[in-house]
């Protein structure tokens, strides 16, 4: 297979790959050999945004909202897709939370007045190619105040409970072939990055920087410089 460049047009295939397994995406938290990681991951993170005012990036079905906003100010959850979004607002959610569209890529349409002093992303820096993540992490960090609280969740790469790895293209990118319940199989770029990739990659814009690695699940959280 040619190896594709990770563009644009990936990240529209992302899109709707993600908008059409929305009504099945929360099987994903079902595996039980992952249960136990996940109750770790949910009881981590209110304490994480204690207080804060928080942007989540690519919300999806809202699993993560409910435990990141539980002690928050206020928490704006956003994704690009309605699909996604429309399971997320059937939820009973903390008080604190508003739901948006908004592509991740450009972060345009937040109220402009808005101050974030944290954000969260779960299962979004795995997606991002690799040539494009200083950008995005810059593009992120500009919405937020010095200081703020940047937290990250991600799998790690469990043979016999993540996808196979079908593919790695020549920018190191790796590719999974992903069934969905029509029969349709999707190409997905999904990378798993070490503590190292990951704080190599953020150099001196990450204080404190924390990597709390799990069987299945890693979990970064830093302060901005
Ligand atoms: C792996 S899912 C993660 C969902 C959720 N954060 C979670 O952990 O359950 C990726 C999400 O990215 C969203 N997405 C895809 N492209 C996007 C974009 N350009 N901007 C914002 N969200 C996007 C999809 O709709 C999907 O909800």
């Amino acid at each position: 297979m040619a190896a594709e460049p990770a563009s644009p047009a990936n990240a529209a295939e992302m899109r709707a790959y993600y908008a059409q397994r929305a009504p099945a995406y929360e099987r994903v938290y079902a595996k039980p050999e992952r249960q136990a990681d996940l109750r770790t991951l949910e009881a981590a993170l209110p304490g994480l945004f204690a207080g804060r005012c928080v942007l989540e990036i690519a919300c999806g079905t809202g699993w993560w909202t409910p435990h990141g906003a539980a002690r928050a100010a206020a928490w704006l959850a956003t994704d690009i897709n309605p699909e996604t979004l429309a399971i997320a607002r059937s939820k009973a959610l903390p008080a604190c939370v508003r739901l948006a569209e908004a592509d991740a890529w450009a972060l345009e349409g937040l109220p402009d007045d808005e101050r974030f002093d944290a954000a969260f992303a779960g299962f979004w820096w795995s997606h991002v190619p690799l040539a494009r993540l200083p950008a995005w992490l810059d593009l992120l960090h500009a919405r937020l105040a010095p200081g703020a609280r940047v937290v990250f969740i991600d799998n790690v790469y469990v043979e016999g409970s993540s996808t196979p790895i079908a593919r790695r293209d020549a920018e190191g990118n790796q590719w999974q072939q992903r069934p969905l319940d029509d029969g349709s199989v999707h190409e997905v770029l999904k990378n798993f990055p070490s503590r190292e990739d990951a704080l190599q990659l953020l150099g001196s814009r990450a204080l404190d920087a924390t990597w709390t690695a799990l069987p299945h699940y890693w979990m970064l959280s830093y302060a901005l410089a």
